[in-house]
């Protein structure tokens, strides 16, 4: 048997590459878009190997494709692109990169809480279209503090966990919502930190920060009922996946002027079109899904991904599998 063969749909930090040529031989995607659906199938087809990005539907269709598939490495810490369960059934070991971009998309979760809380992105239109004609006065763009308020963490995982403590240092109170509680830390923050149910959290928040993975029972998690329950100065952001919150209702809510603000990394459709409504709104900030996006971030999730690979490839469980049964299956 020759060296396995790895097909990976997209250009990355050259780490990935490195580590997996040590095993395989490796073909990279060049253009920034992805491969088409039917090339990405006939590349498939001989492939022993895929590193994927979110963007590609790695599902039934795929793996029937790929009859010699065995590893699915995919570069990000998302994997609802990915049907893991199929993937189990045919023996095909799946990775994803958890842990390394915890701290990158905290900094993000945080830029955005506070550009749309203090309304940055709208400041910075006003200074450079020639707005601002009188100079300071009082009452001029007030936005809202972190500091002494409620923010509601909807998903206390490895992201929510890391919001909820720098917000800790900012002097906001924390309610969770999550499905497992952590006494423990509730404990540790006495009297700032406590869970809730979504409708209470909804309630009593000033910003709303998400960090669930998307899965069918967390797909439009905040819709209308939930965003009736908000406070008008409520301010949500959103670092985790479009579809947790149905854009629609959210968008009819910003431009009504029912909530205070949204700051978005993630959309239902990326990328979102520029004659989006959302686009029109000064009261959210939009950001391209760039969540983990930082040179070292990158670098090291593209690490992660190559020695997935390349652990799989000399016989070892991969450090990140996500379903270990299917590789002692093998
Ligand atoms: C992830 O890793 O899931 C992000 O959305 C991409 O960085």
């Amino acid at each position: 048997m020759g060296r396995p063969k790895v097909f990976c749909t997209r250009k990355m930090p050259e780490v990935a590459f490195e580590l997996a040529r040590e095993v395989a031989d490796v073909e990279v995607w060049e253009d920034e878009q992805a491969p088409p659906r039917d090339v990405l199938l006939a590349k498939a087809a001989d492939c022993d190997g895929l590193i994927t990005l979110l963007t590609e539907p790695v599902n039934e269709e795929l793996f029937a494709a790929a009859p010699r598939l065995r590893i699915v490495a995919q570069m990000a810490v998302g994997f609802n692109n990915i049907d893991v369960p199929a993937a189990t059934r045919r023996g095909i070991v799946v990775t994803n990169t958890p842990g390394v971009l915890t701290d990158t998309v905290v900094e993000s979760t945080l830029g955005l809480l506070i550009a749309a809380g203090r309304r940055i992105a709208e400041a910075d239109r006003y200074v450079r279209d020639g707005s601002w004609v009188v100079e300071w006065h009082p009452l001029m763009m007030l936005g809202q503090d972190i500091c002494g308020s409620t923010v509601g963490i909807v998903g206390l995982g490895r992201i929510g966990r890391k919001v909820a403590d720098v917000l800790l240092l900012l002097g906001a109170n924390i309610v969770y919502t999550d499905a497992y509680p952590q006494p423990e830390y509730e404990a540790a923050n006495a009297g700032r930190v406590r869970r809730a149910e979504l409708a209470e959290l909804c309630r009593v928040s000033d910003f709303i920060s998400l960090h669930c993975d998307l899965n069918p029972g967390s797909r439009h998690l905040i819709g209308e009922p939930e965003i009736a329950l908000m406070k008008r100065n409520c301010v949500i952001v959103n670092t985790a996946r479009g579809p947790i919150i149905d854009q629609e209702a959210l968008t009819r809510a910003l431009a009504e002027h029912r909530i205070g603000a949204a700051g978005l990394d993630v959309f239902e459709k990326e990328p979102l079109s520029s004659d989006h409504p959302l686009c029109k709104l000064e009261n959210v900030v939009l950001l391209p899904h760039l969540g983990s996006a930082s040179l070292g971030t990158r670098t090291n999730m593209a690490r992660l991904v190559g020695e997935n690979i390349r652990s799989f490839f000399s016989g070892r469980l991969p450090p990140n599998a996500l379903n270990p049964e299917a590789f002692n299956k093998l």
